[in-house]
């Protein structure tokens, strides 16, 4: 199940991204926002975060205007690691390297051609299990966990 959250510059492009998941029959859930009024992009990805981290979806994705509010947002949570991606080499790359559980994207950065084939990238690119992956990433977990 793949989480889904944006803000107000993101939310053109979160209806793209629907628009595919429902096209290969990928399920999700919406968190909203569900229209271009302004609105808090925090909000957004806490409840995308706390999907995560309570086991209600495994992945997400996220969007606002650059990608990066929300992704620094995201990145508060202990457990999620969001990767603010403009290629499809960053989204592969922080899948095989940091077993990102966030995709974010910036709506005003990325056009739609070019995001759908990130989230593509993204969304079928295991974690390559490497032992000095795995060994980094629980040195940032230590970090957030101990100060
Ligand atoms: C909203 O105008 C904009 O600041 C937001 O979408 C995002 O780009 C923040 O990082």
């Amino acid at each position: 199940m793949i989480a889904l959250g944006c803000d107000h510059g993101g939310y053109a492009l979160k209806q793209e991204i629907i628009k595919y998941l429902d096209e290969h029959g990928l399920e999700y859930r919406d968190f909203g926002t569900y229209s271009t009024e302004s609105c808090d992009y925090p909000e957004y990805a806490r409840a995308v975060a706390e999907a995560i981290l309570g086991g209600v979806c495994d992945r997400g994705i996220l969007i606002c205007g650059t990608g990066i509010g929300i992704s620094i947002a995201a990145n508060r949570f202990p457990g999620i690691r969001a990767a603010n991606c403009t290629d499809c080499f960053m989204a592969e790359a922080t899948r095989q390297h940091n077993d990102a559980n966030i995709l974010a994207l910036g709506g005003r950065v990325v056009g739609v051609g070019t995001a759908l084939k990130i989230v593509d990238t993204f969304l079928n690119t295991e974690f390559s299990h490497d032992e000095r992956h795995q060994r980094r990433i629980e040195k940032i977990e230590e970090v957030s966990n101990h100060g």
